[in-house]
């Protein structure tokens, strides 16, 4: 089976599949593949709407596209019984902020780059258990590109974006990134039997 996420190839480099048993239905294996596809049609459509509106209106026309978009695709990602996320350690969306094990795949994600690994490549799955419920939980880190990302996340924005950006993200951190930087992470989990 081919998953393709845009441009972006897939690397098993930091993937640890915690637990071997996944349930009756599906491996670890499996449901990471299943992650990674999804995950694929998710990047491919927010850059769809993204790059279409900033040809369209440029990127202040573009913030209100992400602003209702973004949460829009994302939820409509969350079929099957999977839940579709972004998250960073620097939020713009401060109702998408990481939980623990989220917060610690980011930190991991850094540490990586740090030591050289390409962010393109770094991904997590694992499956968790609390309070007797299992989960499948799958990340993957989002590098940050010159183009269109620094518009919006890179430092000096335009006057008018960052109005825009002010009045719709008062507590806006996601900015002063660099192309290269890790931007976040795309985060899904799925319940297990
Ligand atoms: C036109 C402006 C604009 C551009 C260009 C843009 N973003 Fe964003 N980005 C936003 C807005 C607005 C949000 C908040 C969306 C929301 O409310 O959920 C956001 C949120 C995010 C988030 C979710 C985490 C958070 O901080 O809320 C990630 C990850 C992200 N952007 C990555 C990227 C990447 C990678 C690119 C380049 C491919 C990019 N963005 C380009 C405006 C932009």
């Amino acid at each position: 089976m081919i998953f393709r996420i845009g441009a972006i190839t897939i690397c098993t480099a930091i993937l640890g599949v915690a637990a071997a048993d996944a349930g009756e239905t599906a491996t670890p294996e499996a449901l990471a593949s299943e992650a990674r596809g999804i995950v694929g049609r998710f990047a491919d459509r927010l850059k769809g709407e993204l790059v279409g509106a900033m040809k369209a209106g440029g990127p202040v026309a573009a913030i209100g596209v992400c602003n209702t978009a973004a949460p829009a695709i994302a939820s409509e990602a969350s079929a099957g019984g999977w839940i579709v996320r972004r998250t960073s350690l620097k939020l713009r969306n401060s109702a998408t902020a990481p939980d623990a094990w989220e917060t610690e795949t980011l930190a991991r994600f850094e540490a990586a780059k740090a030591g050289g690994a390409d962010p393109a490549k770094l991904e997590r799955a694992e499956i968790l258990e609390s309070d007797g419920a299992r989960r499948f939980r799958y990340m993957k880190a989002i590098p940050t590109a010159a183009e269109p990302c620094l518009a919006c996340h890179g430092t000096n924005l335009a006057e008018p974006v960052k109005a825009k950006l002010a009045e719709l993200y008062p507590d806006d951190k996601a900015t002063g990134y660099s192309a290269g930087d890790i931007r976040g992470a795309f985060t899904l989990s799925k319940p297990l039997p």
